[in-house]
């Protein structure tokens, strides 16, 4: 169970924010997989309060895609207002912060990550969105800017004080990336630090990993990111393993066909064939990573332009 202000997610497993992946075909299929939080691609404030097209076409959800979070982008608590204003309109149960995106264009403006250099700023947008929500407000930081500046415990005590209802860690600098060992430490200490949930980000790749996560750093919840691309079964194994520690079974190669055939149509009627078909040569890959004879068919999928050729290399890869 991870609460989040008076939610309750019977889940321990969110799936984490993905920008440019996160769209609503891949939030459903996860969600029918057992995903019970999900979150629309984080959104850029500015872009919301001056409605940029390809901004609201984001923000597309749909009856079932609750619970559901929207995470903001940006640095000014004036903008953060007149955004949330908007947020309040709209089906969502939770509003996230972003202060974690690594970006350099992001973090050159001061928003993402670059808002961990300001603390301060941090709390007073947090006061803002949190006095203007109607709904929970949360913030998704990183452990700090880099190894000579971890000050993400500072960040959730002000957090806190603002009223927010919920800290996500990514447990990685701003200058690692999204590579190098996840601190696990930092995460505990920030658990330690404040009452409000907090739930840690940072390579929840699989059962294993999800719960070492959870017992050494006793935080309340994981957010799942990379883990997910071409695996909505890790929604299954996930809480099968920390729940009871049993094993789930890894999807036989025609299950994952079936499911990339599911995806790749959703995808279609959602993005317009064009569109979804090039974005799905990702997936192609991810959905296959590790089985045995994808390698030229991965070639293929990448100059694939049409829904009919794309599911011609799924079947074939079902018959090898
Ligand atoms: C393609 C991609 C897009 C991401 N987009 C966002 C985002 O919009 N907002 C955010 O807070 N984090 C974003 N993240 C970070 C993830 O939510 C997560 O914290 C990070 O990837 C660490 O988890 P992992 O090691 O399990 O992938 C993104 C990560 C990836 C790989």
């Amino acid at each position: 169970m991870f609460r989040l202000g008076n939610i309750s997610i019977p889940s321990r497993c969110l799936l984490a924010p993905l920008a440019g992946i996160s769209d609503l075909p891949f939030r459903m299929l996860n969600r029918s997989f057992g995903c019970e939080y999900a979150f629309i691609e984080m959104v850029s404030a500015r872009a919301l309060v001056y409605t940029n097209r390809n901004t609201l076409k984001m923000l597309d959800t749909g009856i079932e895609d609750r619970p559901l979070g929207l995470q903001l982008l940006g640095n000014d608590p004036k903008v953060m207002a007149r955004a949330v204003d908007i947020v309040n309109q709209m089906p969502v149960d939770s509003i996230d912060l972003n202060a974690a995106c690594p970006v350099n264009k992001v973090t050159g403006r001061g928003e993402g990550s670059g808002m961990l250099k300001d603390p301060e700023n941090i709390e007073a947008v947090l006061r803002v969105m949190v006095a203007r929500s109607a709904v929970p407000v949360t913030i998704k930081i990183r452990t700090g800017w880099d190894s000579s500046s971890l000050n993400a415990v500072e960040v959730a005590k002000r957090a806190e004080q603002a009223g927010v209802a919920a800290v996500f860690v990514h447990g990685r600098t701003r200058q690692q990336g999204y590579s190098g060992l996840v601190d696990y430490d930092a995460i505990k200490e920030i658990k330690n630090s404040v009452s409000i949930a907090v739930a840690g980000s940072g390579d929840i790749l699989n059962a294993e990993l999800a719960k070492t996560m959870l017992d050494e750093t006793g935080c309340d919840a994981v957010m799942i990111a990379r883990g997910a691309l071409g695996n909505p079964w890790i929604f299954k194994e996930l809480p099968a393993f920390i729940n009871s520690g049993g094993a789930f079974p890894a999807p036989k190669k025609s299950e994952i066909c079936i499911v990339m055939s599911q995806h790749l149509d959703e995808m279609c009627g959602y993005h317009g064939e064009e569109q979804a078909v090039k974005m799905f040569r990702k997936f192609f890959g991810w959905y296959l990573k590790g089985l045995a004879g994808s390698h030229a068919l991965k070639s293929r999928a990448f100059k694939a332009r049409k829904k009919d050729e794309m599911q011609l290399l799924i079947d074939e890869m079902i018959k090898k």
